[in-house]
């Protein structure tokens, strides 16, 4: 007779904070016999990893919530639900009050007690966990990534800092996330060394506020993030770094020059700037000008010719003129953004802008929100379309979406399909973009199609 394996299924939303701490969660429940699954219609444990940082984000989950209770009407099971992220934990116990259909309730720093958690649901208690681990925030982390092993995956997320100490006027992380936090050297550097034993190729460095990183190195002092990645670039088989988020403020010379030295570290990088106008950026609290970005942004350039730069927008701000618009969208232009992300501003309780005069009506956001997104949907084309003819590396990651095709990503974290026999997930190929569609390039090797015609046997899996 064999036992019942019972399945998980964590649902994510949001940032790749939470994409991580998904594997956090299944990793913590591994030893419980959990399996993941991909749907919630056979899972005995579902988790939705949350996501806080606007409005939209925290109905979502109310809405899912609704879902998984008439599911459980109408099918008779029976599976327990807990609520994760950052919604869990502000939240608290305010989710048990709002949606009966919930078991447990357990912040960030809490996943490596869910065993516990799930122990105290399945005896009728309905525990909620959200504090904040003060002595080491990074103690959850300290063992290995034993999913990220057993999947033979290519990419992976390594989180080095947490939390953050800016206090921007819209933002719930620094009371969800709690303080700026580095992880010591020492254990990022093993984690990677781990991962690249295992097979991953590409590794993206985490962090809210990621280049604010002060960790300390084995030296007792505090290393940069720059000193940082010039470490890990020595990492045998370790062929990409990456790392968001980043804030304008902590983009100091030596990570800049970072850009220009380590071959390994692509040219991306993700730099919000949220606003173009230098009086909505000083309500904000951003601590900086428009000009001191753009600023910041040609000096990355110079080091880095081929960057793509990416960011993030907040549109209707409270007080947001039309002028200020204006400014956000001249900034736009002038950066010449690769992709972005924008944001209409959503009031988060607790934060000083969610009692600011003059909040914008929804309509306003609505065009202003349009014409930006238009805006940068216009640069990501355009710069993709520069690529066309032009040789690029391609990290295969993953099987294609048609037989014989495998995908990856460009340097500049496009998706890419290519059709290259003979290669194997993993390989980093020289490859030549040939055309590009809605969202990702099409590329074939460069120097012509391999062999197809190879006997059997010497054929790749
Ligand atoms: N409203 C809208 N967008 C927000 N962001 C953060 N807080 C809010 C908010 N209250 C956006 C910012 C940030 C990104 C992660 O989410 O642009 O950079
Ligand atoms: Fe939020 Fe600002 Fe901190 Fe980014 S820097 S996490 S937007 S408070």
């Amino acid at each position: 007779m064999t036992a019942h394996t019972p399945k998980l299924f964590v649902k994510s939303y949001g940032c790749q904070m939470n994409v991580y701490d998904a594997e956090r969660m299944a990793d913590a429940l591994a030893p419980e016999g959990y399996v993941e699954t991909q749907s919630a219609d056979d899972a005995d444990l579902i988790i939705l990893n949350t996501c806080h940082i606007r409005e939209k984000a925290a109905e979502k989950v109310y809405s899912e919530l609704g879902r998984i209770r008439k599911m459980k009407q109408e099918t008779g099971r029976s599976p327990k639900v807990a609520v994760a992220g950052c919604v869990a934990q502000a939240e608290g116990a305010e989710i048990l009050k709002r949606a009966p259909v919930v078991d447990l309730v357990v912040g960030p720093q809490s996943y490596h007690r869910l065993p516990e958690l799930l122990r105290e649901a399945a005896e009728g208690r309905r525990p909620v966990d959200t504090e904040f681990s003060v002595e080491d925030k990074f103690d959850h982390l300290s063992r290995p990534a034993p999913k990220a092993i057993r999947g033979r995956r290519v990419t992976a997320f390594v989180t080095v800092q947490e939390g953050c100490d800016k206090f921007c006027t819209f933002c719930v992380v620094p009371y969800t996330r709690g303080a700026e936090a580095s992880r010591s050297v020492a254990q990022i550097v093993a984690e990677t060394e781990r991962l690249v034993a295992a097979g991953v190729r590409e590794v993206t460095l985490l962090g809210q506020n990621v280049d604010a990183f002060h960790g300390e190195g084995p030296d007792g002092r505090a290393w940069s993030l720059a000193r940082l990645l010039e470490r890990l670039a020595e990492v045998e088989g370790l062929a990409r770094l990456r790392y968001t988020t980043s804030h304008p403020r902590d983009m100091d010379d030596d990570l800049i020059a970072a850009h220009r030295d380590l071959p390994k570290l692509m040219p991306y990088l993700h730099l919000p700037v949220q606003s173009g106008s230098d009086r909505i950026l000083a309500a904000m609290n951003r601590k900086h000008t428009a000009d001191e970005y753009l600023r910041l942004i040609d000096k990355v350039r110079a080091a880095r010719p081929d960057l793509a730069l990416s960011g993030d927008f907040i549109v209707g701000f409270p007080g947001e003129t039309d002028a200020d618009f204006e400014a956000t969208m001249a900034i736009a232009r002038a950066a010449d953004y690769a992709s972005a992300f924008t944001f209409k501003y959503s009031p988060r309780p607790g934060t000083p802008a969610s009692d600011m005069a003059g909040q914008v009506e929804e309509t306003v956001k609505d065009e202003r929100l349009q014409r930006l997104q238009a805006l940068i949907s216009e640069q990501q084309s355009a710069f993709a379309r520069s690529l066309i003819g032009r040789r690029i590396d391609v990290l295969l990651d993953r099987p294609g979406r048609h037989a014989g095709q495998l995908a990856g990503r460009s340097p500049y974290l496009q998706p890419v399909q290519i059709v290259a026999p003979g290669a194997n997930l993993g390989d980093v190929i020289d490859a030549v973009v040939t055309d590009v569609g809605a969202n990702s390039l099409f590329a074939a090797p460069a120097g012509g199609a391999r062999d197809t015609h190879r006997e059997p046997a010497e054929a790749t899996a």
